[in-house]
């Protein structure tokens, strides 16, 4: 009997380094057969700065991972990679023929997002962008709209609008020479975004409209799904990290005893607390044991929380959205912050829920948290997409098939508006 295939991720984070492996079974269902975690210490704002400590961090996770799996290879892996310049733009691409119809195959579809890439080189991406991601939002056959499988219609002029995600070469390739630096090969990075929606997302809220937010460490990463694809994506560098700090600063205390009160006592919404309600705080060098209003301990919070909801209303803003019926979905271990998703309904009045990874039966409660979002949602990614290769473009089938896009584009197609296309 075949193996059945093997599939690992990491997600380097700014507060954790999590990897999870699990086997894909015969029914298409995936099972945990290990995960490791250990602090991170080299990553700002979602980004690399220190080389040995996230190697460091990384050979951690991953012996961790390995103790659970026994024998079990690791594998190639999916990478998380995140940072505000990480970019989703919505790009369009078109093959026509003239004045005759064809009936639209599987390998126009796939010459479609050849051509959207080829496109993004064309633009200079090979030198300082690279591309994540092209994913096929809808199509338009002879000018009629929204169209989302074109395949076995007629048409003589076929258009792609697709979302795409480019990153700077320079980060991404730094998550990839850390991993290479562990000896593991990197067969995919999954844009922060996209995977914690991969993640958290029900289909029926793909399909209506809905938000996912995940408010992580350092960076708060905002995906806006309708029709069931991503139609905007984006990071924001800041995070949960910060509220901590902000609390550090105004009860003069150290980070880490800070962050411990963050998450033991904190509230984004301190006027829905009892006000009799107090927090004895413990002594620290510097000052003795006391007691304080939990209300005031929380105003801090208060503010900073309002700062990033005000950052997730421009972020849906920029995303030009009219309506929200599938409302937002909070995630990241920030999302856990109490207060903040009545904070984030009220102020945005639409519907709001917390939202942990969506598993099929054997996950470990452990790993059913918001902040395992996207490591989770990356391995439901690798599933969905293993055709693809890490940067979106369609694995050489052509290759073994004798096909190649740039024979497609003239025969019977040729892109639109660009004459003959260049072959790749
Ligand atoms: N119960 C809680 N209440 C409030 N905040 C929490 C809670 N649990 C975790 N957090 C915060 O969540 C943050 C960690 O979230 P997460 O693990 O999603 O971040 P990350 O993936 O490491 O960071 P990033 O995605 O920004 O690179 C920390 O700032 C932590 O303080
Ligand atoms: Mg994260």
């Amino acid at each position: 009997m075949a193996r059945e295939p093997i599939y690992a991720v990491i997600d380097i984070g700014t507060s954790k380094i999590v990897s999870v492996v699990a086997r894909l079974g015969a029914e298409g269902e995936l099972k945990p057969l290990g995960m490791g975690s250990a602090p991170s210490l080299g990553v700002q704002q979602g980004i690399i700065d220190d080389f040995s400590e996230v190697k460091e961090g990384v050979r951690a996770s991953l012996d961790e991972c390995l103790r659970y799996m026994g024998r079990n290879p690791l594998g190639n892996i999916h990478a998380v990679v995140n940072g505000e310049h990480l970019v989703g733009i919505n790009s369009s691409e078109g093959l026509q023929h003239g004045s005759e119809s064809v009936t639209v195959t599987e390998n126009h579809l796939r010459s479609l997002i050849s051509g959207a890439a080829g496109s993004l080189s064309e633009q200079g991406e090979s030198k300082s962008q690279q591309t994540l991601h092209i994913i096929p939002m809808r199509y338009k056959l002879d000018g009629v709209d929204g169209v989302r499988n074109p395949t076995g219609l007629h048409t003589s002029e076929l258009q792609l609008e697709a979302h795409v995600v480019r990153g700077s070469s320079i980060p991404l390739g730094n998550t990839v020479r850390v991993l290479q630096a562990c000896k593991v090969q990197v067969d995919g990075m999954v844009s922060h975004p996209l995977a914690s929606a991969e993640g958290v997302l029900t289909a029926d809220e793909r399909e209506m409209g809905v938000a996912c937010v995940d408010i992580g460490a350092g960076t708060v990463k905002v995906s806006v799904y309708r029709g069931g694809t991503p139609f905007y994506s984006s990071v924001v560098a800041m995070g949960s990290n910060q509220l901590t700090r902000d609390l550090a600063v105004s009860l003069r205390v150290p980070y880490q005893m800070a962050e411990e009160l963050k998450i033991e006592h904190g509230h984004a919404l301190p006027d829905d607390l009892p006000p009799e309600e107090d927090v004895v705080l413990p002594p620290t060098q510097t000052q003795s044991r006391r007691t304080m209003q939990r209300r005031e301990l929380c105003e801090p919070l208060y503010l900073r929380s309002l700062q990033i909801l005000k950052l997730i209303h421009e972020e849906l803003c920029n995303a030009e959205l009219t309506e929200l019926p599938g409302g937002i979905v909070l995630t990241g271990g920030g999302a856990k912050m109490r207060g903040f998703a009545d904070m984030t309904s009220r102020g945005l009045r639409t519907q709001v829920r917390v939202g942990a990874p969506l598993w099929y039966a054997g996950l470990p409660e452990s790993l059913r948290q918001p902040e395992y979002a996207a490591a989770l949602g990356t391995l439901q990614w690798a599933v969905k997409h293993r055709h693809l290769t890490d940067r979106g473009r369609v694995r050489p089938e052509s290759e073994k098939s004798g096909w190649s896009p740039g024979s497609l584009f003239r025969r019977p197609f040729a892109r639109a508006g660009a004459g003959e296309p260049k072959d790749d």
